[in-house]
């Protein structure tokens, strides 16, 4: 089944906070409770996030399970604030991104800052040269 037609990939309004460079992603109407949203800012799949909507706030993590590099966390079950990857069942803390559980490794997802203004959704730019090398 194809899921990467929902990838938004564009160039982005970005602003500087505090030294941190700011993309603004999406409408904030567009991220939806308990479900979450793939967000592209190249073709290179380490450049992708997942924002999440629980108890109405966001939280922004890396999209990409380090179990097999696989660019579905987007696509996670979420439950108890916990995304499961869909692909081997993975799962991690949405408010930190820590591996929730201990018998699957201690690989974690990268969590980045994000805020929501005036009805859009504000998130911490990925920088790739942050991005482990055995990961590109
Ligand atoms: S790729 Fe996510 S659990 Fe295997």
């Amino acid at each position: 089944m194809p899921y990467i037609d929902d990838i938004e990939e564009s160039k982005f309004p970005e602003k500087e906070i505090g030294g941190v460079v700011y993309a603004r992603v999406c409408r904030s109407e567009d991220v939806f409770e308990r479900q979450g949203k793939r967000i592209a800012f190249a073709e290179d799949i380490d450049m992708q996030i997942a924002i999440f909507r629980l108890g109405g706030k966001v939280h922004c993590l890396h999209n990409i399970c380090p179990h097999r590099h696989a660019d579905r966390m987007h696509d996670g079950i979420i439950r108890n604030g916990e995304v499961t990857c869909p692909l081997h069942g993975w799962t991690y803390f949405i408010e930190s991104g820590e591996n929730a559980d201990p018998r699957q490794g201690r690989k974690n997802l990268a969590k980045y800052a994000v805020f929501e203004e005036d009805g859009y959704v504000w998130v911490e730019k990925p920088d790739i040269k942050a991005i482990p090398k055995w990961r590109r």
